[in-house]
């Protein structure tokens, strides 16, 4: 067996696959290979980001009630705006979930999938990279034509392309009056810091 046969990702990708609808390995099997380019394109850990990209989507075909309430039989905290949008504990019960089931137990690939739809202003640039790759996967672009943008923009920083992600994401909430995750606000926050855009 090659090494590439036998890489960790790979191993999640066959034990994920008998729980998984096709329609989400398909999505997840874009996520890697994105989170892959982006990794070797910055000269990243590939292998780190393609585990991250791998795991991050476990639960997210369980239905929000059920996340619902496996957060609660955990005494997870939950925030108001996941009360309402359940949908988003996917990333922390999937990473609970890969620990305890997958046997995965890199810290920053389980940080990484825990906050992997608002961000978090300590992820680590492999983190950004299987964010951005989840956020620009080419079926979301094309119901999302300003995604292009973010796609665009990752070539050149990842970081920046998180800040114009989380932008569009807060235009798009004022617009249509919805709630904003406070860690939005507060990954926005770090990067607008980061990349110079706050005064010291
Ligand atoms: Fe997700
Ligand atoms: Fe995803």
């Amino acid at each position: 067996m090659n090494d590439a046969a036998d890489s960790p990702d790979l191993l999640l990708r066959e034990r994920m696959a008998a729980e998984l609808p096709s329609k989400m390995l398909a999505h997840i099997d874009r996520v890697v290979s994105l989170a892959d380019e982006f990794a070797r394109m910055h000269g990243l850990d590939v292998a780190r980001a393609r585990l991250m990209a791998q795991g991050h989507d476990l639960v997210r075909a369980v239905k929000g009630k059920e996340l619902l309430r496996r957060a609660e039989a955990r005494g997870l905290a939950i925030d108001p705006v996941e009360r309402d949008e359940p949908v988003i504990l996917h990333g922390p019960i999937g990473a609970l979930e890969l620990a305890e089931r997958f046997d995965v137990s890199d810290a920053d690939v389980l940080f990484a999938i825990h906050w992997h739809t608002p961000g978090h202003p300590d992820y680590t640039l492999e983190a950004w990279a299987m964010f951005i790759a989840d956020k620009v996967d080419p079926h979301k672009v094309e119901r999302w034509p300003a995604l292009a943008e973010v796609r665009d923009l990752a070539s050149t920083s990842l970081e920046a392309a998180a800040l114009r992600y989380l932008d569009l994401r807060l235009e798009e909430a004022i617009e249509r009056r919805h709630s904003v995750h406070p860690m939005v606000t507060l990954t926005r926050n770090a990067l607008l810091r980061r990349l110079g855009h706050l005064a010291p």
